[in-house]
């Protein structure tokens, strides 16, 4: 398929409500979706939650609920999250959908049939909180560093998957980046890993875990959360689960997700497209954290910044504006609710607000004054290394100076002294502000639609209200 654009996102768990990390991928991901749309792609974005597995089920418990009943909670908020914050997905895939279910069994069947798949024992340290198995040499101090736990020691009989015969398959891949993984750093990383260690099998199956999908092969276990969340990426653009459709939309042209899912989704998932003789996706990009004060958020430490509070507090484009505005995407950034306050104040209020009030009121009455669009100024490169952070400061400094520009010149003065120079004033300015306009189009929707309207009809509202 020609011309196309498929991003995805992670599929998140449904075991407790959306938070801002949630939103900070998603938001990204709905920037580059409609970048793209404005640049002619037929894009195709994704998302949507991961709702089986054994952290689910034990929440569910805890709560004294189904699962089925939890999990279409949540899923509810999730979507209503991204509806709020005006995210123009295309699907929103459930791994609880049925048709996806037939698919995972579909698929499970084929490489068990193609004999990768074997039953053997399985010994391990089990962390529910990531839903991986993890190596002596990732804890500290005996625990799971993401999670603050001790692993549960778990051994049973399970489905192994033979990962080692595709091992170097892969890291030929990586290298020639017909799998690219970027940042290059994250690269290196995943490469160090594979040239270090001689893949496992991994074990796909649960015998303790009613809550999943049940293997096709031995109805007595369930499959390993982590490769029926995979498959979403498949069965979201419409995959049966039937090895000879591949879907048209795939690969995949980027797929996001956060340092903290790199290892599983540069091995376990390439490897199961390897198996079934699928491409591998073009770009996995890996972005850092959102950290609140310096640290991980957590409610023991009471760094947690709610995305409602953001919401009510910043607006839609505020909230977008801040998560996205927050630091060079790729890194870890680091936010406090004083600096996004102040951030909002000074780039939002009074920045790109005051700009657009300046602009509309001098020209009121003026209708001659021509609105030309000078072509935009060339963003692409932004988007294609994924500096949205980088694009948003862009921007950022069209809007001082042209703030800069107008406290220089005095236009109010100028429209009674000096005609002519008020009028080529004001022209670059409207000129601007109609760039300005576009350029933030997949930043901010409905702030780009507004200035649109601000600059038709020669009245604005006030765009962002100031926070004391
Ligand atoms: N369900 C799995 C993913 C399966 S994809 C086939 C999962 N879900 S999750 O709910 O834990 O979401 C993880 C993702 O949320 C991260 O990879 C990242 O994209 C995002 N974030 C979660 N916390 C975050 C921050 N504090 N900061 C930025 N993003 C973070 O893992």
């Amino acid at each position: 398929m020609k011309n196309k654009f498929y991003i995805t996102t992670p599929i998140y768990y449904t075991n407790a409500k959306p938070h801002i990390g949630h939103a900070y991928t998603t938001v990204a991901a709905d920037i580059l979706a409609r970048w793209n749309k404005s640049q002619g792609k037929d894009v195709f974005f994704l998302m949507g939650t991961d709702e089986h597995g054994a952290k689910i089920q034990k929440k569910a418990d805890e709560l004294g609920k189904s699962p089925k009943e939890f999990v279409d909670e949540i899923s509810g908020e999730f979507k209503s999250l991204w509806n709020d914050l005006k995210i123009s997905y295309d699907n929103f895939i459930r791994t609880t959908d049925e048709k996806h279910i037939v698919a995972v069994s579909k698929m499970l069947q084929s490489i068990y049939d193609a004999g990768a798949i074997k039953k053997g024992e399985y010994e391990g340290l089990y962390c529910v909180g990531c839903e991986q198995f993890l190596n002596e040499s990732d804890l500290v101090d005996g625990k799971c560093p993401d999670h603050n736990t001790v692993p549960e020691k778990m051994k049973e009989e399970s489905y192994l998957l033979d990962m080692r015969s595709k091992q170097d398959e892969l890291i030929g891949k990586i290298e020639s980046d017909e799998f690219e993984i970027s940042p290059e750093r994250y690269k290196k990383e995943v490469l160090a890993f594979l040239k270090n260690n001689e893949l496992k099998d991994l074990s796909i199956s649960r015998k303790n875990v009613q809550w999943g999908i049940p293997l096709p092969f031995d109805k007595e276990y369930t499959t390993y959360v982590w490769v029926d969340a995979f498959i979403n990426y498949l069965t979201g653009i419409g995959w049966d689960g039937n090895i000879e459709n591949i879907p048209e939309k795939w690969p995949a042209d980027v797929q996001l997700i956060g340092k903290d899912i790199l290892r599983v989704h540069a091995t376990i998932w390439p490897i199961v497209l390897m198996y079934l003789g699928f491409p591998l996706p073009k770009r996995l990009f890996v972005h850092g954290h959102i950290l609140s004060g310096g640290k991980k958020m957590s409610k023991t430490l009471g760094n947690v910044i709610g995305i409602d509070e953001m919401l009510e507090k910043f607006g839609v484009d505020g909230t977008r504006y801040l998560l996205m505005g927050a630091g060079t995407f790729g890194e870890d950034v680091d936010v406090t609710m004083e600096r996004m306050i102040e951030k909002y104040n000074s780039d939002l209020a009074n920045g790109l607000g005051n700009l657009v009030s300046r602009v509309i009121k001098l020209r009121e009455g003026d209708d001659e004054i021509k609105k030309e669009i000078k072509p935009v100024a060339d963003m692409s490169s932004y988007f294609s290394n994924m500096e949205l952070g980088h694009g948003l400061e862009f921007i950022w400094n069209m809007i001082s100076e042209d703030n800069k520009f107008i406290e220089e010149n005095k236009p109010w003065e100028l429209k009674k002294t000096d005609q002519e120079k008020f009028r080529s004033v004001m022209e670059k300015l409207i000129t601007d502000l109609h760039s300005i306009s576009e350029l933030l189009i997949p930043f901010m929707p409905e702030t780009s639609e507004k200035i649109k309207r601000a600059l038709e009809e020669g009245k604005t509202e006030i765009l962002f209200q100031r926070i004391k």
